[in-house]
């Protein structure tokens, strides 16, 4: 992966995947002496965050590296200066940028005028960065992916459609409940499709929360209003009514399932109140493995001298 973009996860192979499993098994467990020293990151943001800000900038250090925060005022990305030419400048600077946009062919205009990595923060299409921080926290919880069944409700929006690639490279099961209109994307169903050939992977769409949830491993779920979508958030707040995680909805689920939410969360709405506060619910271990992922992933792509403790 060294050198290369990450936009999607389709930009990975299953190798790829279970190497960033197994070395981030081996950050989380032992720490990672500095490798990327000398090395900048640019986090080039359009919308808020939290976790993802916070664990690439915490990530990058700790690995001896710095980051540099450009916020959605400051760079006016497209407004006060056009994406091309921010990616030309940036690529003067840094080593690697780390962009959230509002569209993904932002993100793609970007990744074309520069030539160090370019890494997807989260657009409008995926979030590569939290399908493999999940299917992470799905392989430590559970101590595999391939033959599990994860069942995500709700809205098909980016996370939903890293999970599916990201699900269907590395042979875990996933299921989608969507209301009509609200679905996965037909070109990002047929990619994974084409992906399940060989990791083995089955894929469930319907409309049903109740035929999706049955039996799952995990139960998987995410705002129904994404960022950029406020204007739209009454009506969503009306057709996914019946999309919430509840109670009565896990219970379908088998007894030893474990609950996911990439945070942030609307309590009471997409989560009943009180349900990511349940035993079954790993939402805090899986922002924290957010951090852990990064790790490896900013070794792997960024290169630097791989220095694992003694006793690895
Ligand atoms: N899950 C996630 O990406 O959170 P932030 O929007 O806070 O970065
Ligand atoms: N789907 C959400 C994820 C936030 C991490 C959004 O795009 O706002």
């Amino acid at each position: 992966m060294k050198g290369k973009d990450l936009l999607s996860v389709s930009d990975l192979s299953s190798e790829d995947i279970n190497l960033l499993m197994s070395d981030t098994m081996v950050m989380k467990a032992s720490g990672w002496l500095s490798s990327l020293s000398s090395k900048s990151l640019a986090l080039l943001f359009e919308k808020p965050s939290l976790r993802t800000r916070t664990s690439f900038e915490v990530a990058i250090r700790q690995l001896g590296g710095q980051a540099i925060y450009l916020s959605p005022n400051e760079v006016g990305l497209g407004k006060r200066e056009s994406a091309a030419d921010i990616a030309r400048v940036l690529n003067r600077y840094v080593d690697a940028i780390v962009a959230r946009t509002f569209s993904h062919s932002t993100l793609e205009e970007i990744a074309c005028h520069t030539d160090i990595p370019v890494i997807n923060a989260l657009s409008d299409k995926e979030h590569p960065c939290q399908a493999l921080a999940d299917l992470f926290t799905i392989y430590e919880k559970k101590g595999d992916l391939k033959g599990l069944t994860l069942a995500y409700i709700g809205d098909g929006n980016n996370v939903a459609q890293s999970l599916l690639l990201a699900a269907a490279l590395t042979g875990l099961n996933f299921r989608i409940a969507s209301p009509k209109d609200y679905t996965i994307d037909k070109k990002m169903l047929s990619i994974a499709k084409g992906y399940v050939i060989d990791s083995g992977a089955t894929i469930f769409v319907t409309e049903k929360p109740t035929q999706a949830v049955i039996n799952a491993d995990i139960v998987y779920t995410d705002v129904w209003t994404s960022m950029g979508q406020e204007a739209e958030s009454q009506k969503r707040r009306q057709v996914f009514t019946e999309y919430q995680i509840n109670g009565k909805l896990i219970a379908l689920a088998k007894e030893d399932a474990i609950l996911m939410h990439p945070l942030p969360a609307h309590h009471g709405e997409e989560v009943a109140e009180g349900v990511l506060d349940s035993p079954a619910s790993v939402v805090f271990d899986q922002a924290e493995n957010r951090m852990h992922l990064t790790k490896s992933l900013l070794i792997s792509i960024m290169g630097g001298l791989e220095v694992p403790l003694p006793g690895y």
